[in-house]
């Protein structure tokens, strides 16, 4: 028996066709593709702008980067996420500040964000980083609300949810990376995601100024507005005005995630299947499956389950070629954080979680009998 993984990408004929064709192409990169996947990108997900970026990690970089993050400026972050959400602040000499999860959700607690931001000096802190554990949409209306009153700007970390919403106070659905609430939004298009380019990422916007900002340091700081030299010396002529990287994505994978982007809605549709058959078929378990509050639609890129016994569960399912894994060991936990001065004990929300968490199979290509199978085995272990 093959193994079976917490996720998977899942690539048709199609896809494959939709790169094989690219190779055929005279652009492997900065051809079409791109505006196009960001266009459908854009679509999805109901924002005016899209940035199309080498992976989520180079879209958390340059988002640090246009939201003007300088060296001792405070951040704050959720720990229970995987370490790029933070590590972005630090890349531009920022501090990060972790706040408590909320144990029901498993987000970003605002009422421990709140508290901090009242405690401390006016302007101490320059903006959040929110993130959608889990496919989990984070209530961003509340966030921007709070980021007003203190003059925050807000990052969406959305790389586990597209296509997840949340109704705001009017019961409107608010889709996760739209641009109404945070100033940026980012997604990732690694294997695991929801949609899988290799390596890809996105950064989604309303507001114009960051867009055209964030165009220019994808590619070196050239300045991509014609409009806006300094001097013209000719058709050849360009500027580099500021320093940017190479941070952009090939067409190959635009094409393949712009392939995958086409069925998302049923891949999204499927994963909200797998979700309710560990719902019900765990209910009567010791186990505890995710909540999930009114209002909210999950993106399940994860499905995390806990229990006290979570070490020896892991051990009888990876025993039984299914490879569970644990999403996330809590950021302050690493030596690169603890080195900042972060503790084990400092967040004791995120640690009770993370002794007991454990992410079992969730993707689109999961079949009806394997999914079985991991239900039974797990059942297996209680009784
Ligand atoms: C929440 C979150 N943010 C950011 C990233 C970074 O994305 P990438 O791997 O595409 O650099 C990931 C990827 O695992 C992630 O899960």
């Amino acid at each position: 028996m093959k193994p079976i993984p917490y996720g998977k990408q899942h690539i048709t004929d199609e896809d494959i066709k939709a790169v094989v064709d690219v190779l055929h192409s005279s652009n492997l990169t900065q051809g079409p593709k791109i505006k196009e996947f960001e266009q459908a990108f854009c679509e999805y997900v109901g924002a005016q702008h899209g940035i199309a970026v080498s992976n989520g990690t180079a879209a958390l970089h340059l988002s640090a980067i246009a939201l003007n993050v300088k060296p001792g400026d405070k951040v704050i972050t959720t720990p229970i996420t995987f370490v790029a959400s933070a590590n972005c602040v630090r890349y531009c000499g920022g501090e990060v500040v972790f706040a408590d999860i909320d144990p029901e959700t498993f987000l970003l607690d605002i009422n421990k964000v709140e508290m901090l931001l009242h405690d401390a000096p006016p302007d101490t802190f320059k903006g959040i980083i929110l993130v959608d554990f889990a496919g989990y949409p984070v209530n961003l209306e509340k966030y921007r609300q709070l980021a007003d009153e203190y003059g925050l700007w807000l990052i969406a970390d959305a790389c586990h949810s597209p296509g997840g919403f949340f109704c705001d106070k009017n019961g409107k659905k608010q889709l996760c990376g739209n641009g109404n609430f945070a100033d940026l939004a980012v997604f990732s298009f690694h294997p695991v995601k929801h949609i899988a380019a290799g390596e890809g990422g996105m950064i989604t916007t309303n507001n114009d100024k960051l867009y055209c900002e964030l165009l220019n340091l994808r590619t070196h700081g050239i300045q991509q507005d014609k409009s806006k030299l300094t001097e013209n010396h000719g058709p050849w002529y360009y500027e580099m005005q500021e320093l940017g990287f190479n941070y952009r994505l090939t067409d190959m994978q635009a094409a393949l995630a712009l392939s995958q982007l086409k069925r998302a809605h049923k891949s999204l549709e499927r994963r909200h299947q797998i979700a309710k058959r560990y719902d019900e078929a765990f209910k009567d378990s010791p186990l505890k499956t995710p909540s999930i509050t009114d209002g909210v639609f999950h993106a399940y890129h994860l499905y995390v389950i806990r229990t006290e016994k979570r070490d020896e569960l892991i051990e009888y399912l990876h025993q039984s070629n299914i490879m569970a894994q644990v999403h996330y060991i809590p950021c302050h936990y690493q030596p690169y954080y603890r080195n900042h001065g972060w503790k084990k004990g400092d967040l004791p929300i995120a640690e009770a979680y993370y002794q007991q968490c454990l992410s079992i199979p969730m993707y689109p290509s999961l079949t009806d009998g394997e999914q079985d199978y991991v239900i039974q085995t797990i059942l297996e272990f209680f009784n």
